[in-house]
């Protein structure tokens, strides 16, 4: 469980937005850290570069020697403030305690201090420690001052002054901030962890229910369907192509138990026949040879038909897999000649023409095409009377098509039947009897082998008048 978990497209999802936010807000947290630590050291200078002034107005405007008091009302509370002499040496500094006895660290400053040492404002770190850090700003008076280090003392002259500025308190809240920037992104994290489950819990709800449709579906209820509540959604679109998909698939299966309904059905009528027969001889009742004679003629007239079936369902079979065909280059003005000179054998008695213009070329499988006219001149000649004329041509036609066409002048079909007739066992009403040998599949023959050839069947009758069926197909050279 744990493992689906983690490859769920739900948790992917969830990671995946959880570390963009969380990578969003480290940014974010960091450039306003950056940000707000370069403004407080730029607070810091700003101090500093004031004090430079204010003492070098105070300090030019006074004649009394320094003392250590008025040395820390010089400066801005909680700066450091060193007098320097000419030889750079510190004459007095702000005290290393501060006034409740702590301990309070002083910049370390080089001794001496070098001329133009901290010109511009510099970063010194505190005496023996890394932190606190201070910015530091030396100048010189330009003239001599004097100034008192301890009470008592004698005077000492300077000329210089550092003043320095801590950047604890700079820091410190840089670290504070570091803190609380931490607790709350983890908070909103916590958040969107959450608020993300749910989100994404609902969102892919409708993957979930077709999952659950499909296994259903493949357990055996067939008649489920997705529930698609937003078709042009993505998931919309997912739930419609499968629903097109199961209905597809069902009608096809629902369409080959019909043909095996069919096929079962027409074979046994013939195997019926012969069981009969042939029980009638076992059983002593057909002693009349004359009737043997009439058991074994029937019975050889329905393996007949069963033979030609069993072939011709064969046949469609090969043709429903789909399976390349041959493409050889094939004379269909040669076949209309051929069928015609065939039909003409059996029909003796019918005028029975063919008409080929000029040359007609397609790619293809000559046994196969040859197969089509024998099924449409067989038809014309058993659904017509005897007399009927019929005409086969073979003709290319300007756009590139290659036409066969079977006609006769015979009875024709009613619409409703010419409809149906490409369909697997389909006859019309007057062929069904059995004896008239059809099986239905004729026609249904010539259509499944036009398409595997690229083309088309079709059929244009009217009642009374005759019959036209046209066979398209891609012209070649
Ligand atoms: N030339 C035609 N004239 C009238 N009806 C036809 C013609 N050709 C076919 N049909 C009708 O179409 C039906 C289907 O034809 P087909 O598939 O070849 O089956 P079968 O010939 O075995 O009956 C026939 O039963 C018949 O009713
Ligand atoms: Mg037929």
């Amino acid at each position: 469980m744990a493992g689906a978990w983690r490859g769920s497209l739900r948790a992917r999802l969830m990671v995946g937005v959880v570390l963009l936010a969380a990578v969003g807000m480290v940014a974010v947290n960091a450039v306003s850290l950056v940000g707000l630590r370069l403004n407080l050291v730029d607070v810091a200078d700003t101090t500093l570069a004031k004090t430079r002034q204010t003492l070098q107005h105070r300090v030019h405007s006074r004649r009394a020697p320094i003392d250590e008091d008025n040395l820390n009302s010089l400066i801005p509370d909680g700066a450091y403030i060193a007098l320097v002499d000419a030889r750079g040496r510190v004459v007095a500094q702000t005290p290393a305690r501060d006034l409740d006895g702590r301990p309070r660290a002083r910049p370390d400053l080089p001794t001496p201090l070098p001329d133009s040492f901290a010109d511009h404002v510099v970063t010194l770190s505190a005496q023996g420690m890394p932190v606190p850090r201070y910015r530091t700003l030396a100048f010189s008076l330009g003239h001599s001052a004097t100034v008192r280090p301890t009470p008592g003392a004698s005077p000492q002259p300077f000329s210089r002054v550092v003043v320095a500025k801590s950047l604890q308190p700079a820091e410190d809240a840089v670290y504070w901030l570091i803190g609380a920037d931490t607790a709350a992104t983890l908070a909103v994290l916590g958040g969107i962890v959450l608020l993300s489950r749910g989100v994404l819990g609902v969102g892919l709800r409708p993957l979930r229910n077709m999952a659950a449709t499909a296994t259903a579906i493949a357990d055996g209820d067939i008649d489920q369907r997705i529930e698609v509540a937003r078709p042009h959604s993505e998931v919309g679109e997912v739930g419609t192509a499968l629903n097109r998909a199961f209905d597809e698939r069902q009608r096809s299966e629902e369409q080959l138990r019909q043909f095996v309904a069919n096929a079962s059905h027409e074979l046994r009528t013939p195997l019926t026949t012969i069981r009969g027969w042939a029980q009638l001889h076992l059983h002593g009742l057909a002693q009349d040879p004359a009737l043997i004679e009439r058991a074994m003629l029937r019975i050889e007239g329905e393996a007949a038909r069963m033979h030609s079936m069993v072939e011709e369902l064969l046949l469609l079979a090969r043709l429903d897999q789909g399976r390349p065909i041959a493409h050889a280059p094939v004379n269909l003005g040669a076949l209309a000649d051929d069928a015609v000179t065939d039909a003409r054998v059996v029909a003796p008695g019918r005028p029975i023409t063919a008409e080929v213009p000029d040359e007609v070329f397609t790619r293809g499988d000559e046994d196969r095409l040859r197969q089509v006219l024998q099924n449409l001149l067989s038809n014309a000649l058993r659904h017509t009377p005897p007399d009927t004329p019929v005409t086969v041509t073979a003709r290319s036609l300007p756009d590139g098509t290659a036409e066969l066409t079977v006609t006769d002048q015979g009875p024709g079909m009613p619409p409703a039947t010419a409809e149906r007739i490409f369909e697997r066992f389909y006859r019309g009403d007057e062929s069904r009897n059995p004896t008239s040998g059809g099986t239905g599949l004729g026609l249904s023959i010539v259509k499944s082998i036009a398409e595997a050839h690229h083309g088309t069947a079709t059929v244009h009758t009217t009642l009374g008048k005759g019959s036209t069926f046209t066979v398209a197909l891609p012209a070649t050279r």
